[in-house]
């Protein structure tokens, strides 16, 4: 069953985050909608490593309000710990994730936290998309592990991104620096730093590693 797990941040300070299981997928959630919940995509369960490091990312980039007013938009968020930060940032965070039992933990984990400056809605990235809304920054953590979704991925930055807005990305680098730069280069810039890993739930485990920001703005448009 759910649970909540205290995260550190540097000048945050105490971040509550609730994980939740298959076993919180509502028995109201009819039985082929469960199997795409319970089956394959159980990655949602958990804090990754790299999303505390790209909290961390966006705390040195942002702190203490240079989110303010911003309009942010994480995809495939999972538990939501970068787009918790961006709101404790002071941007509007819409979660999104194909996934409707993560959008309820990051309802409760914005509730333990005071945060009032979010909305969540599903968002499958292979899919339509319904929404005209535009967003000043798109996040996501973990997202880029499957060459087949990096197109639509790409689709959705396109469709979603308000103009001058930039994708951060953050991952171990699961699908190689050359496979990404390709998928994304027709449509974006792409500017790849290394970013330090000081958390992981089994303690040293991972401490001392990198991980990869990525960063993308449109072609044609000025850089900030
Ligand atoms: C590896 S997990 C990462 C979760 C979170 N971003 C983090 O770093 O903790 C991948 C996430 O992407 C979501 N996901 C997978 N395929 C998706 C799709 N087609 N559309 C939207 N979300 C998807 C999963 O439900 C899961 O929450």
């Amino acid at each position: 069953m759910s649970r909540v797990q205290i995260l550190t941040l540097p000048q945050i300070g105490d971040v509550s985050i609730v994980c939740k299981t298959k076993r919180d997928i509502s028995v109201e959630t009819p039985l082929d909608k469960r199997d795409d919940e319970s089956l394959g995509w159980g990655y949602w369960d958990r804090i990754w490593p790299s999303s505390v490091a790209f909290a961390e990312y966006l705390i040195h980039q942002f702190f203490p309000s240079k989110l303010a007013g911003t309009k942010v938009l994480e995809i495939g968020c999972g538990t939501g710990v970068p787009g918790v930060v961006a709101a404790q940032l002071g941007a509007f965070t819409m979660f999104s994730d194909m996934v409707p039992v993560t959008l309820e933990a990051v309802k409760e984990t914005c509730g333990l936290n005071q945060i009032t400056n979010f909305d969540t809605c599903t968002l499958d990235w292979s899919g339509k998309i319904q929404s005209n809304e535009r967003y000043d920054v798109v996040l996501g953590c973990e997202v880029f592990y499957d060459e087949a979704i990096l197109a639509d991925i790409s689709q959705v930055l396109e469709q979603v991104l308000a103009p001058g807005g930039k994708g951060l990305f953050c991952d171990p680098n699961r699908l190689g620096l050359d496979t990404i730069e390709l998928a994304f280069q027709e449509r974006f810039h792409i500017s790849i730093e290394q970013i330090p890993l000081n958390w992981h739930p089994r303690k040293g485990n991972e401490a001392g590693k990198m991980v990869y920001l990525y960063e993308l703005t449109r072609r044609g448009q000025s850089t900030s």
